[in-house]
C-alpha cells in the first residue's frame, strides 16, 4: 500500500506511539509501525499528533475590530454590546470579509480547523451574514465554519430580530441562536427560548444559545432550554453557551438543574477567557469569578466544551486563535488540576467541541477525515503547559501550515546551553 502522506513516530493523545498513513482526504492507516511508500514522509518522532482544535463558540463578525470606533472602558458585557451597536452601522461587507479571512488564517496556523461562529442578525442589511456565508464557502477546503443566527440585541427587544433570524436561516445559516437574558423581562427571555427552539425543531436545526451570561443567580433560562429540548425532542442538538449565572446560583437549585440538563442532553460551552474578564465587575471583594460550574457538570455526565468567544473585539482585547490558551485559562479557573482533569481539558478543545458541533468526521481513526496537528509537546498536558507550537497542520489531507522547531541558545558566563521547554514528568 502507498500513501500520499506518512507521519512517522508520533505519539497520540492517549500515549500510543503511531505512524499514520493518509490517502486523499482520509486517514487510511494508524499502526505502531508502517512500512510503505508515501508521496511525502513527515517526521513526527516524539511529537504529539492530535486531532485538530475546534472552537464551538466564536464571533467572527466582530473579530479583529478592537478599537473601532473606540475601546470598551468599563470592560463589561453591556458596554461591549453598546459598543458593538455603535460599530454595526459602520461595518462594510468587505471589511467583515477581510477580518474574517485574516482570522481564519490565524486559526489554520494554530491547528484550529473547525469554528462555530455566531453572527449578529440585528442589522437589517444582514451584511455580516452574507459576508460570513461567503467566507464559509471560501475556507471550506481546509476549515469547517458553522454559523449561528444570533439576535444579539434580543429576539423581542430588537424590532426586526425575529424576522431577520428567519431570513438568515433561509439564507443558509446552520444553527439557531438566542440571548434570553438580554430580553426586556425574564418572561420575554423564557418565551424567546421557547420560540427559537420551536423554529429549530421545525427546520431540523441545532440550537446554541447565549444563556444566562450574567452574575444574576435568578437568570435561569437554562432551565427553560433543557425543558424545551426535552419537549421538542432536540436531545443532543442543543447547547447553552456561557451559563455564568450558574456560578452564583445556590447549590440546592443547581442540584436540581444539572440532572435536568443531563436528562435533556443539553451541552454546555464555557468561555473562560472572556468570562474571567467580564464577570464579577459589580463586585468588590470577595469577587465572583463567574465561570460556569464545569467540573460539577462533567460529574453529572453533561457534555462540556471550552470556547474562545472573542479575539480583539469590543468585549476582549487579547486572543490569538489558540485553543490551548482557552484550555489553559479554563483549567485554572475551574481548578481542574489533576492529570486526568488536564487531559480532559485537552479533549474538550478537540474531540468534545467537535461532538458539540456534530462533526462526525472528526478524530484520529481509520476512515475519518485526514485533519490533524503535530505539536511540539510529548503529551496533551505538556501541550497545554507550553501552549505548544504547531509544527505541522494537515487539513483534509493537505499540509496547510508548517513551522520549524525553535530553540533559544543561551550563553551564560561561558557555559553554552540551550533551553528545552519540554520536560519528562515521571508517571
Ligand atoms: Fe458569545
Amino acid at each position: 500500500m502507498s500513501f500520499d502522506i506518512l507521519l512517522r513516530g508520533g505519539t497520540l493523545p492517549d500515549g500510543r506511539a503511531a505512524d499514520i498513513g493518509i490517502k486523499g482526504d482520509r486517514i487510511a492507516a494508524i499502526e505502531p509501525r508502517i512500512d510503505a511508500d508515501a508521496g511525502r514522509v513527515i517526521d513526527a518522532a516524539g511529537d504529539l499528533v492530535s486531532p485538530p482544535f475546534v472552537d464551538p463558540h466564536f464571533h467572527m463578525d466582530a473579530t479583529l475590530s478592537l478599537g473601532l470606533p473606540r475601546i470598551n472602558k468599563s470592560g463589561t458585557l453591556l458596554e461591549g454590546i453598546a459598543l458593538w451597536g455603535e460599530l454595526k452601522p459602520l461595518l462594510t461587507h468587505e471589511a467583515v470579509r477581510q477580518r474574517a479571512l485574516d482570522y481564519c488564517d490565524w486559526a489554520v496556523s494554530m491547528g484550529l480547523l473547525a469554528i462555530r461562529t455566531h453572527v449578529d442578525v440585528c442589522d437589517d442589511r444582514l451584511l455580516a451574514v452574507e459576508a460570513l456565508l461567503e467566507i464559509k464557502k471560501e475556507v471550506a477546503p481546509y476549515l469547517d465554519l458553522q454559523l449561528v443566527a444570533f439576535p444579539q440585541d434580543g429576539l423581542y427587544r430588537f424590532p426586526t430580530a425575529r424576522e431577520n433570524t428567519i431570513r438568515a436561516l433561509d439564507m443558509g445559516v446552520d444553527v439557531v441562536g438566542g440571548i434570553p437574558h438580554f430580553e426586556r423581562t425574564m418572561e420575554d427571555g423564557r418565551r424567546s427560548v421557547t420560540e427559537l427552539c420551536e423554529i429549530a425543531a421545525d427546520r431540523g436545526l441545532m440550537v446554541d444559545m447565549h444563556c444566562d451570561e450574567t452574575d444574576d443567580p435568578h437568570s435561569r433560562h437554562i432551565e427553560q432550554l433543557a425543558y424545551e429540548t426535552q419537549r421538542l425532542g432536540l436531545q443532543g442538538r442543543v447547547a447553552g453557551s456561557h451559563l455564568t449565572s450558574m456560578h452564583s446560583m445556590d447549590n440546592y437549585y443547581v442540584s436540581k438543574l444539572l440532572p435536568l440538563m443531563a436528562e435533556a442532553q443539553v451541552s454546555a460551552i464555557a468561555n473562560p477567557l472572556i468570562n474571567i474578564m467580564l464577570q464579577g465587575r459589580h463586585d468588590t471583594y470577595p469577587k465572583r469569578r463567574g465561570l460556569t460550574r464545569v467540573p460539577e457538570m462533567l460529574r453529572h455526565g453533561i457534555r462540556v466544551g471550552w470556547g474562545q468567544d472573542c479575539v480583539l473585539d469590543p468585549w476582549y482585547s487579547l486572543g490569538t486563535a489558540d485553543m490551548l490558551d482557552v484550555a489553559f485559562m479554563g483549567l485554572h479557573v475551574a481548578q481542574m488540576s489533576s492529570p486526568a482533569d488536564m487531559e480532559k481539558c485537552f479533549d474538550m478543545v478537540t474531540n468534545v467541541n467537535a461532538a458539540i458541533m456534530g462533526l462526525d468526521d472528526h478524530g484520529l481513526a481509520v476512515g475519518k477525515r485526514a485533519s490533524l496537528v503535530i505539536l511540539d509537546a510529548g503529551n496533551p498536558i505538556e501541550a497545554i503547559r507550553l501552549r505548544a507550537e504547531r509544527l505541522c497542520v494537515i487539513a483534509k489531507g493537505k499540509v496547510v501550515a508548517e513551522k520549524t522547531k525553535q530553540q533559544t541558545r543561551l550563553s551564560l558566563d561561558g557555559r553554552p546551553s540551550s533551553v528545552a521547554r519540554r520536560h519528562q514528568v515521571p508517571t
